[in-house]
């Protein structure tokens, strides 16, 4: 009865792809619908077909490229949000790129972000759940499209784009030469995480937090092999999204067994519990819910407080946070 009480617990999910969180029959419907080849996207079963994080990123961005209208979005949205609550989310943050969305236009941006939006509100009437959007650039683009991207980020900024982040392949460049873009959205009043320490080490984390001034880290679980780096992330009250799920399916760790999201906690660490992308990991909230209460044995108790840290790190204004709780 406990795993079902922790299957069922309303959840808070932070680390979420907008594109990402597509479900495969959606993309391969959009791309029949408009004459787009991506077969080679798909295994025969109609699963994402992907090996290693570096094919996992070229895959995600072909899926992606059918995804050509506001109107898509908007659809998109919807989808990601229906399959979302099913699975007792609440509330959720998404990373939305204005590279895809507009080609980091910052007019075609708002008519994208307005799409989505509508979405948005139409599934917080009708299902209860919350979506609030985190702007992202992706690493791999490069500093100067990252700029685009941030200043998009900086005109819409607002209740409703509430933060700004980095996804993409940690492998390339440095944390720091996306500061003036993280500058620019921390003077629009957005608020910041990037993904480190999923595939660099800790190095990679600390820069993250010294050179861009985030309060909130993609994945860091890497961190783990650095017990100094755990400390001063405990004392900056600096939040993990943590996506467990997703680092067994990319191969960062062997299993669940073998993942540090008990010993993070164990050093004080602040952890919560997301997807990251879940169709591509064949993977849900509640998944993510029930394998780590089996495997690490952790009762309801102990997913009720990851959701209130969650909920606490949320990027959101305090009306929206009491709304949901
Ligand atoms: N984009 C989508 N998922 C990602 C991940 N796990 N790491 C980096 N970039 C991503
Ligand atoms: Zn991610």
């Amino acid at each position: 009865e406990d795993l079902y009480e922790v299957a069922n617990l309303p959840k808070v999910e932070l680390h979420l792809h907008h594109e990402g969180a597509a479900p495969p029959q959606f993309i391969r419907g959009l791309a029949r619908e408009k004459n787009v080849d991506i077969s080679k996207v798909f295994r025969k079963d109609g699963s994402y077909d992907f090996q290693g994080f570096l094919h996992f990123l070229s895959v995600y961005e072909a899926a992606t490229s059918v995804l050509k209208t506001p109107d898509d979005y908007a659809c998109l949205t919807t989808a990601i949000l229906e399959e979302s609550a099913k699975n007792g989310v609440v509330y959720t943050e998404s990373f939305i790129s204005p590279d895809f969305c507009g080609g980091g236009d910052v007019e075609a941006w708002r008519d994208y972000l307005h799409a989505i939006r509508e979405a948005a509100d139409a599934a917080e009437r009708d299902m209860g759940i919350t979506l609030r959007g985190v702007v992202t650039c992706v690493r791999h683009f490069g500093p100067e499209q990252a700029k685009a991207s941030a200043l998009c980020a900086a005109e819409t900024a607002g209740d409703w784009i509430v933060g700004f982040g980095m996804g993409g392949d940690e492998n390339k460049g440095k944390q720091s030469d996306f500061a003036y873009s993280y500058d620019m959205a921390r003077e629009a009043g957005l608020k910041l995480t990037t993904h480190a320490g999923e595939w660099r080490g800790p190095s990679e984390v600390r820069e993250a937090v010294e050179a861009l001034g985030v309060i909130r880290i993609g994945h860091g679980v890497r961190a783990i092999e650095d017990p100094a780096l755990c400390e001063m992330l405990a004392e900056r009250d600096v939040v993990l999204e943590v996506c467990p799920g997703s680092n067994v399916v990319l191969g960062v760790y062997k299993s669940l067994r073998d993942h540090p999201i008990a010993k993070l906690k164990d050093r004080g660490v602040k952890v919560t519990v997301s997807t990251d992308d879940p169709p591509f990991f064949h993977t849900t909230m509640r998944d993510e819910y029930v394998n780590l209460a089996k495997t690490l044995n952790w009762d309801a108790s102990v997913f009720r407080d990851l959701n209130q840290t969650a909920l606490d790190a949320a990027f959101c204004d305090g009306a929206t946070r009491d709304a949901v709780a």
